[in-house]
């Protein structure tokens, strides 16, 4: 316990001494080596110079040929991190879009006249010299169960590009075919998923949340057949794949190779025991991504994992709470899906909310909730306890459990409190009730069925002035973000057949150990609540509603105008405090985010040929807190589109959208 101590405060110390970097990005992996040795003017990817470290730092393995030359079968991959692979080509590769930030940070511009060129090489149909295709080996837990080993089974490392401003970034090819880690699937990603993560990737990174990138997304004319609802219509639909870029895609799982058999599930890592193999991996991990903790200790293994154990515990925590401040529910935090770097990777289900619903899945098949938008904060934890274990015995895991205590819900309260004091644009100093302020905010919100991102894009504007004129025009603009009584009563709608809901509450009472066994306590749960606001809301006519809404609205904005009043105070210049306040929040409350109902409306147009909504999209989310392009865009949406279902990017979601389903 003194030991244990000791070593805490060691690395307690060595953890204060150094700022946490709250940069919007972490700063990407160096390339002194070939900085300078750059052509002046690179001849467009031909020019890109490959230095693929992690393949020299980590073991890679060769697969054996599968029969007549066809990629190797699916197997574990024991004692490597990498398996040499291959893209497999696609017919007719097209450019759907590029992301000219995305690829300028490979010092990359986009011209239209390399579209061929980009499709040839980011479709995996070519590769470009230097490029060694590679799939990652890792683990995970999936819904809280060890799931053994899982590895990249559609994306494959491409190599590491470094960039004349000394900068590299891992690329990856997502959907480009098989490897050993593909189980049963093809490798291969559909136009529709891609479409979501390369949108999705992008606005996060505009947004100022960490993020893997995206430079581009490609389909083609290869189909592969799938059931996009579960509900046996499967179609054939476009292959697709994105180029994403990260300084690396290790993920927590990565670390999870060596676990030894799992009690419950019966599965094991398939590098039981190498404990040569984790020594490398924290090696190279911290070295090329944690620079300033290898420096820091030269001389103690134990002390420099601890101190990156404590770094990638606070990374974590900000960006979840950043996920929280922005409504965005990621859907599948499963242990792989996690990164060592501390960036949001891998767009699947993802969802940002529309009305505030703590309890809101954005994955449609995740019935018990597991991954609900409030319940982020506890599973990122969680998931780290799993590194934690993972990282035993070169970090011991007491060691990093008494860090993990320490700093994730401090440093997830501290910065999500920070961030949202911005959201409502209290400039001054922090006040012992604005974290219940904040809360009831939320509570009114959830209350009101009040739409998440526009409730406080429009708090930016209001008058918060005690001598401004009534609150009713503000209020009746508040209140139309508000869920109508049908929206309500769509969202509540009973999920199940009243005859399974009758005979699970029999099994509620005569034997809930069956019933919590089988998992669906909390399903029965949900859709118990569900119930009871439907007939709640039977009861309400339209006209209650509203001015029960007002009224709410009301309460808090009351309370909202007397802490606007004492920061006002704080300040002594009320114009200088009024100019700052609004600033502050338009460059924290966007009024654009990626909508279920914006992407779906790309999907569509380009799965008849039309490419132009993904551009568009992606250039409105280039600046979602309101920018030039904005202009331009918004009034396009508004009077252009044969869809007829067109509408502004800031509005809050049409009905319909209610019914999207993703799976
Ligand atoms: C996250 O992890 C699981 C495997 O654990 C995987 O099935 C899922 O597709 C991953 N990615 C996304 C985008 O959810
Ligand atoms: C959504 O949840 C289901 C059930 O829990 C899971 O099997 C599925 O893999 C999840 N979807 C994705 C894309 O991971």
């Amino acid at each position: 316990m003194a030991a244990l101590r000791a070593a805490l405060a060691a690395s307690l110390a060595v953890a204060r001494a150094r700022p946490p970097p709250l940069g919007r990005r972490p700063p990407s992996a160096r390339c002194s080596a070939l900085a300078g040795a750059m052509e002046p003017a690179p001849r467009w990817l031909a020019g890109l110079r490959f230095d693929n470290r992690a393949l020299r730092a980590l073991p890679v393995e060769t697969p054996p040929p599968g029969p007549e030359g066809a990629p190797s079968a699916p197997r574990p991959v024991p004692g490597a991190c990498f398996s040499r692979a291959r893209p497999e080509p696609l017919r007719r590769p097209r450019v759907v879009a590029l992301s000219e930030p995305a690829l300028a940070l490979l010092g990359l511009d986009a011209p239209p006249a390399r579209e061929a060129e980009a499709a040839l090489f980011f479709s995996g149909n070519a590769l470009l010299p230097g490029a060694e295709p590679a799939a990652h080996c890792y683990c995970g837990h999936q819904f809280g169960q060890f799931a053994g080993q899982l590895g990249d089974g559609a994306a494959m490392y491409v190599g590491e590009v470094c960039t004349e401003a000394g900068e590299r970034w891992e690329l990856q090819l997502k959907g480009a075919g098989p490897t050993p880690f593909s189980r049963q699937a093809d490798g291969r990603k559909v136009l529709r998923s891609s479409i979501r993560e390369f949108l999705c990737s992008e606005a996060m990174f505009h947004l100022g949340i960490p993020t893997t990138r995206a430079g581009s997304c490609v389909s083609s004319q290869s189909t592969v057949v799938r059931d996009p609802f579960y509900d046996g219509n499967p179609r054939p639909e476009p292959c697709a794949v994105v180029l994403r870029l990260a300084p690396t895609f290790l993920r927590f799982g990565s670390f999870e190779i060596f676990k030894p058999r799992d009690e419950h599930t019966g599965r094991a890592g398939p590098s039981v025991g190498r404990d040569d193999i984790r020594l490398q991996m924290l090696d190279y991990v911290i070295s090329t991504f944690y620079p300033e903790i290898q420096a820091s200790h030269p001389g103690d293994p134990v002390q420099k994992h601890a101190a990156f154990f404590r770094e990638v515990t606070r990374r974590t925590a900000r960006l979840v709470a950043e996920w929280q401040c922005v409504g965005f529910c990621h859907g599948v935090l499963n242990t792989d899906n996690m990164s060592i770097v501390g960036l949001t990777i891998d767009y699947g289900p993802f969802g940002f909310l529309d009305r505030y619903d703590p309890g809101h899945v954005c994955n449609a098949s995740d019935t018990a909730g597991r991954y609900s938008y409030g319940k982020q904060p506890e599973v990122c934890r969680w998931n780290l306890q799993k590194l934690a274990e993972a990282l035993d015995p070169a970090l011991p895991l007491e060691l990093a459990e008494a860090i993990l205590a320490q700093e994730f819900d401090a440093e997830f309260g501290r910065h999500y409190l920070q961030k949202m004091r911005r959201k409502l644009g209290l400039v001054q100093t922090e006040q012992e009730g604005d974290g219940a302020l904040v809360a009831q905010l939320l509570e009114t919100m959830h209350l009101t069925g009040a739409d998440f991102t526009n409730s406080f894009s429009l708090l930016s504007s209001f008058p918060a002035a005690p001598e401004s004129p009534d609150l009713d025009e503000f209020l009746a603009a508040l209140t139309a973000q508000c869920a109508s009584l049908e929206e309500l009563r769509l969202a509540f709608r009973p999920q199940m057949d009243p005859r399974q809901l009758a005979m699970m509450l029999m099994l509620a009472q005569s034997n809930p150990q069956l019933l919590a066994l089988i998992g669906t306590r909390a399903s029965l749960a949900r859709e118990l609540e569900r119930v009871e606001q439907q007939s709640r809301l039977e009861q309400l006519s339209e006209a209650e509603l509203h001015s029960k809404n007002r009224s709410r609205w009301a309460a808090w904005l009351h309370d909202y105008r007397a802490r606007l009043e004492k920061d006002r105070e704080a300040s002594g210049d009320a114009a200088t405090w009024q100019a700052e306040r609004t600033r502050v929040m338009r460059a924290n409350n966007p009024k654009y985010v990626l909508r279920n109902y914006i992407a779906q409306g790309a999907i569509e147009a380009a799965e008849s040929g039309d490419f132009s909504e993904v551009r568009r999209g992606l250039k409105l989310l280039e600046t979602p807190y309101g920018g030039e392009a904005e202009a331009a865009s918004e009034v396009a949406a508004e009077t252009g589109g044969a869809a007829g279902r067109r509408r502004s990017y800031s509005s809050k979601p049409p009905l319909w959208a209610a019914e999207l389903c993703v799976t």
